[in-house]
């Protein structure tokens, strides 16, 4: 495996986050990146192929001779990228599209959760016959979450107690998708659980918890996410152990059962109930984002092994370790995110040392930071950049990510000032 040569898809904190893990490891010769941005650059060489188009990036891949090609984001997977590797014999960290679908469509996972027993809310199908006034009075116990069945890049949920606001969401949604899913409304904490899988076995890591809501406080719109922590204390020894059980184990009997292994990081997104019991709000096929910049530190072992190994079924063989520390991270978003970002404003106060992180204990990944013709960085995207720390308490790691922020400036950008508030 020494000399290896790998190939990163995507171009978010998640990636920037993937590369600069990999390019330390001693098995790795070359890390790519494509299309990557104004960090990944610092770590991988980056490209021009789009993360979707698939036929490029196999063309790419080929023509790098890659090794292991890991895919960053969903849609690539959802649209066959690990299917069409696999003709051209490049092992790929991301299932198949049959199985990415676990992402694709809410209604498949659904079923596939019901079929495995693992346990998630109860929930409806709606299309155009369904009478929905009589569907919302059965689902009253308030408030509606209301589901489209498409990849809707974190905007198909909506979780209201306006019955207006449902009956509009769900209206205009069996319109664009000609169905939608009505769910159960489970309280509890959210937690977030990524599963390193293949045919032969799974690795869970640190379990860790992001802040979806714009502000502090858990209030405002949904986001993609505005920070997060690992590991996340809401994930007892005694969560986790049923989370194994009821959830991990059965998803995994499933999963390699299939023609074709689940291969790849299963995002498994709890929500534990006050008695400690873990129900499935969603799966996602990929790292959490901003949670893969916060997991990825703190695994000790080497990471390009364990990527390379699950999508090979070489799971079996190795053994993971972690650092006893714990890690915070802050995003940065841009003014009027999540609904109308504000873009192109030039951002101060960086240097080249946060990227590459000289002091090992806190850094900055980009996801919306771009390069202006002076080489200035500048904004490109709603959440802008995140800063993370590693320490040995949660207090040290959230004072250094958050003394950090503040040194960066960008015109009307915001930040959540409670990370960790649920920990602390
Ligand atoms: P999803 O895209 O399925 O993760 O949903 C987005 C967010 O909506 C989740 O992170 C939860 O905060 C919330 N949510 C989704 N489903 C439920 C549910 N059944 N009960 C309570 N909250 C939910
Ligand atoms: N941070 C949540 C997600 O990546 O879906």
């Amino acid at each position: 495996m020494a000399g290896s040569v790998v190939l990163v898809v995507g171009s978010g904190g998640r990636e920037h986050s993937i590369c600069k893990q990999l390019a330390p490891s001693q098995l790795v010769a070359e890390v790519h990146c494509t299309p990557g941005n104004a960090g990944t650059r610092h770590f991988a060489t980056n490209h021009s192929v789009s993360a979707t188009d698939v036929s490029g990036l196999v063309e790419l891949a080929t023509i790098l001779a890659a090794d292991l090609v890991i895919a960053g984001p969903e849609a690539p997977l959802c649209v066959g990228l690990a299917d069409a590797l696999s003709l051209v014999n490049i092992p790929c960290f991301g299932p198949v599209a049959k199985l990415a679908n676990l992402e694709g469509s809410k209604l498949h996972a659904k079923q596939v959760m019901r079929d495995a027993g693992v346990p998630t809310a109860d929930f409806h199908v709606l299309d155009s016959e369904s009478d929905i006034d009589a569907a919302l009075d059965e689902f009253s116990q308030n408030p509606w979450v209301v589901k489209r069945d498409v990849l809707a890049g974190g905007k198909g949920v909506v979780v209201t107690s306006d019955r207006a606001e449902a009956k509009a969401f769900i209206s205009a949604s069996i319109i664009s998708d000609g169905k939608v899913l009505l769910e159960n409304f489970l309280p509890g904490e959210e937690a977030s659980m990524l599963v390193i899988m293949d045919g032969t076995d799974y690795v869970t890591l640190p379990c860790s918890q992001d802040h979806k809501r714009a502000y502090d406080g858990d209030i405002g719109p949904n986001t993609g996410g505005m920070g997060a922590y690992c590991p996340a204390p809401v994930v007892t020894e005694i969560v986790h152990q049923r989370a194994i059980q009821r959830i991990v184990e059965p998803m995994h009997k499933y999963l390699s059962n299939q023609e074709i292994p689940y291969r790849g990081v299963l995002f498994v997104g709890l929500m534990i109930t006050e008695s400690g019991d873990p129900n499935v709000v969603e799966f996602n096929v990929r790292f959490g984002d901003p949670e893969c910049q916060i997991t990825l530190p703190l695994i000790s072992s080497d990471l390009y092994t364990l990527l390379y190994s699950a999508a090979t079924d070489g799971l079996i063989e190795q053994e993971t370790t972690f650092h006893d520390k714990q890690a915070l991270t802050v995003v940065l978003a841009a003014e009027g995110y999540p609904a109308t970002p504000v873009k192109g404003r030039s951002i101060d106060g960086l240097i080249v040392e946060d990227i590459v992180s000289e002091n090992g204990t806190t850094w900055v990944n980009f996801a919306g930071v771009g390069v202006d013709e002076n080489g200035g960085y500048i904004s490109t995207g709603g959440r802008v950049l995140s800063c993370s720390a590693i320490a040995d308490t949660l207090v040290e790691a959230r004072t250094l990510a958050y003394q950090l922020i503040s040194r960066i400036k960008l015109d009307g950008s915001h930040y959540r000032t409670d990370i960790g508030h649920r920990a602390l």
